[in-house]
């Protein structure tokens, strides 16, 4: 059966979802090309966008362009095409991540659909949640979409939650003595009415949500000690809930792989009506990363922690305009 052209019209709006996704620092490191001879679009890392000291090796580059590559398939299966995706197709450019080629109408996946109204939904919320506890079956559905996606979630016990925190209190103390780390952060987060309009990319002010005041959430405080006017303290969760999403190996296509499933776990989760943060901060030291795993799971790699409950889903940051991160040929 023949295959109708995408409209570019569609496209942008295809690409426009793909850049929803997550990414560290919110830095946005991707590129696309849609080829029309072909009707294959191209996701490309955008190294420009690349976060030296925290991910030097670009792992969370890949996890970032591993969700857009989720939300492309998902916006693809929602406008009823069949997304084909190729990994890391050209063993001579690292830097092309996929291609993905849009098949017919006639047997799109129904599953990948039912996430897209998530897809814009979805923010990471830095506010406390509550302690109310969630439900087994919810967290059963999130391990099963990991799963789907090639990688695994976990839900640490009471015991490993603990250590886990003090693994991130760990490396906010590396970072607190890294002059680096601070630089790094400027370079990313946007404070004050006039930086914050004028963004397109970074972390704004009003997502840093409130100064914590107490409790053991782990929240990263963007805002590294500088005030911030009308913020807001206030006490987060002392025992949070946190899953723990891994893979088998740790190669670029394994990160490709945790991203998707990494997106497939957090518009799941948005469906299921939880509030979502992230925290890569013990996992930027190495010294510190191999700590993170839970002794006892068959879990290789972590490549995230999730932070999951109920509470204010987060707003909305800034994306840079489809037009600078994509290419029609
Ligand atoms: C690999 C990766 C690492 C991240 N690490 C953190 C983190 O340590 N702390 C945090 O608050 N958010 C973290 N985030 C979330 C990003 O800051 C967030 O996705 C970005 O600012 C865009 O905001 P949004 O998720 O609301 O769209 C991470 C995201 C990714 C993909």
């Amino acid at each position: 059966m023949s295959v109708p052209a995408l409209d570019m019209r569609t496209v942008t709006a295809l690409v426009e979802d793909a850049t929803a996704a997550p990414s560290m620092y919110n830095a946005q490191p991707w590129k696309f090309r849609f080829r029309r001879a072909d009707g294959t679009f191209h996701l490309c890392a955008d190294l420009e966008r690349a976060i030296p000291r925290a991910d030097p090796t670009t792992r969370g580059l890949h996890l970032g362009c591993g969700a857009a590559l989720f939300n492309l398939r998902v916006a693809a299966a929602h406008a009823g095409r069949q997304p084909v995706v190729d990994l890391l197709p050209d063993p001579a450019d690292p830097h092309l991540l996929a291609t993905v080629r849009l098949a017919g109408p006639a047997s799109y996946d129904t599953d990948l659909a039912a996430l897209y109204p998530a897809v814009h939904r979805r923010h990471t919320s830095r506010h406390p949640f509550t302690d109310e506890e969630i439900p087994q079956p919810i967290k059963d559905a999130l391990s099963a979409a990991a799963l789907l996606e090639g990688a695994r979630l976990t839900f640490p016990d009471a015991w490993h939650v603990q250590t886990l925190l003090d693994l991130v209190h760990d490396a906010e103390g590396h970072d607190a003595r890294d002059p680096a780390a601070s630089k790094e952060l400027r370079r990313w987060t946007r404070i004050g009415v006039e930086a914050v309009d004028a963004a397109t990319d970074g972390i704004p002010d009003y997502a840093f949500g409130p100064r914590k005041y107490g409790g053991r959430a782990p929240v990263r405080d963007f805002a590294d000690r500088h005030a911030v006017p009308g913020r807001d303290a206030a006490t987060f969760e002392n025992v949070p809930q946190l899953a723990l999403l891994g893979t088998a190996e740790d190669r670029p296509r394994d990160w490709l792989r945790a991203g998707q499933a990494l997106e497939r776990v957090l518009l799941r989760a948005t469906v299921d009506g939880l509030a979502t943060s992230l925290t890569s901060h013990a996992l930027e030291w190495p010294d510190i990363r191999w700590a993170v795993r839970d002794p006892r799971s068959a879990m290789g790699f972590v490549q995230i922690v999730l932070r999951l409950g109920y509470g204010p889903s987060g707003p909305r940051t800034p994306r840079r305009p489809v037009r600078e991160v994509l290419d029609i040929e």
